[in-house]
């Protein structure tokens, strides 16, 4: 009877991405996140009322948003109009959108950064160069609207002195973020910034004790969450990592090795989560299996991003290569994405010219992208 009532059952299966999870203290009603979005809409490094909306739009009761890349000092900016949390003015700006978030019933994770040498003088106080693990410079980085390039100044290499400073930076700036709201912060230590540039062996040319082997490479970032983790609680720390990434020239010669070793020397912490992207190219391990060791070898929540859509989500949470997956421009273009993806609904389209603000209206392909009941607006990609 139970082997024929199985067989002849409707498949009302639940969609993985929408079931619940625990992850720490926080309960989520489901494994749909959003992940950081610069935005450039942060006029003189001071979030902006217009991003109450913007985020409160993307909440729902019980989701995980993670806030865009912000500046934890006057150092670590390398883009325009980028939000920081290192001022008291920064810090009350970010309340009204934190309290937004929590008002519907969102967890909010701030993303903490620095840049390092992904900058020029333009962005550094008294037009001094950027500052990185390394004096060597990257090449100029073509702007998504085509119109010609964003151009980085050869870097100043920090002294070792100069390191307790940057650790000082990243615990003032998680220390002001749950001061402004936030449920916790995400250490950004991905992409090619600041923590990354002291990772990467093709980047990191250092011989003090920050540079060299791969425990040296790692012994910034790590101090840094441990820094963060003695300032605000390893239940309100995760940290963003992208090993097998190269964005800003800034590869490993062996990805994996470096992801293992630093979600080891992660575990003793017991920070929440590691938030890893996907290379997305290449081959290491076969397609969506190049996390999965740090996957099983981290012993907090792992969440995944790059290049998920739903069915890739929904595969990677039923194969338990993922608690959580964060979803980028999906969620930048669907403000409902989770309510979306639990009717299996059509998504909008995301239009790239206006990822960031580029001088036209800051709301445009900001807070203007249609929610499901609304009229049908496809914006083209
Ligand atoms: C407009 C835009 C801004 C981004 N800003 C950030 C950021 O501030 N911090 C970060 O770690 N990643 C950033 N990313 C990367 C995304 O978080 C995400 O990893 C990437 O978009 C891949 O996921 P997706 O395929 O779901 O879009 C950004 C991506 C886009 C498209």
């Amino acid at each position: 009877m139970a082997a024929t009532a199985a067989a002849t059952a409707p498949s009302h299966q639940p969609t993985p991405l929408l079931t619940p999870y625990k992850m720490g203290k926080f309960n989520l009603s489901h494994r749909v996140v959003l992940a950081p979005l610069t935005r450039e809409r942060s006029y003189k490094n001071v979030p902006q009322p217009h991003a109450v909306l913007y985020y409160s739009q993307r909440t729902s009761n019980g989701g995980l948003l993670i806030a865009e890349a912000t500046g934890v000092s006057d150092t670590a900016q390398g883009y325009p109009e980028t939000p920081g949390i290192w001022t008291k003015e920064q810090v009350e700006a970010w309340k009204p959108i934190v309290d937004a978030v929590h008002a519907k019933g969102g967890i909010f994770f701030c993303q903490i950064w620095h840049v390092g040498r992904v900058s020029n003088t333009g962005y550094q106080p008294n037009g001094q160069a950027p500052i990185s693990s390394t004096d060597k410079g990257i090449s100029p980085t073509p702007r998504v609207d085509g119109l010609g390039h964003t151009e980085h100044t050869p870097p100043r290499r920090l002294r070792t002195d100069e390191i307790p400073g940057i650790i000082n930076d990243f615990r003032l700036a998680a220390r002001n973020a749950i001061e402004a709201g936030f449920d916790g912060v995400e250490v950004h230590g991905a992409h090619g910034y600041l923590l990354d540039q002291f990772l990467k062996d093709k980047v990191n040319d250092r011989t003090d004790q920050y540079g060299g082997s791969l425990e040296n490479r790692c012994r910034l970032p790590l101090e840094v969450v441990e820094a963060v983790v003695d300032e605000v609680g390893a239940d309100r720390v995760g940290i963003r990592l992208s090993p097998f990434a190269d964005f800003s020239e800034s590869g490993d010669s062996n990805p994996l090795q470096l992801g293992l070793y630093m979600v080891n020397a992660l575990n003793k912490f017991n920070i929440v989560y590691c938030h890893a992207v996907e290379p997305r190219v290449g081959s290491v391990g076969g397609p969506d299996e190049n996390l999965t060791p740090m996957r099983k070898a981290f012993n907090g929540t792992f969440i995944a991003a790059g290049g998920y859509d739903r069915e890739d989500g929904n595969r990677a949470i039923a194969e338990n290569r993922a608690d959580l997956i964060a979803y980028g421009r999906l969620f930048l273009a669907n403000p409902d994405l989770p309510k979306r993806f639990a009717l299996n609904a059509p998504l909008n389209k995301y239009n790239r010219l206006t990822f960031y603000h580029l001088n036209s209206d800051p709301l445009v392909g900001y807070s203007d992208y249609p929610f499901l009941d609304e009229e049908s607006n496809s914006v083209e990609s």
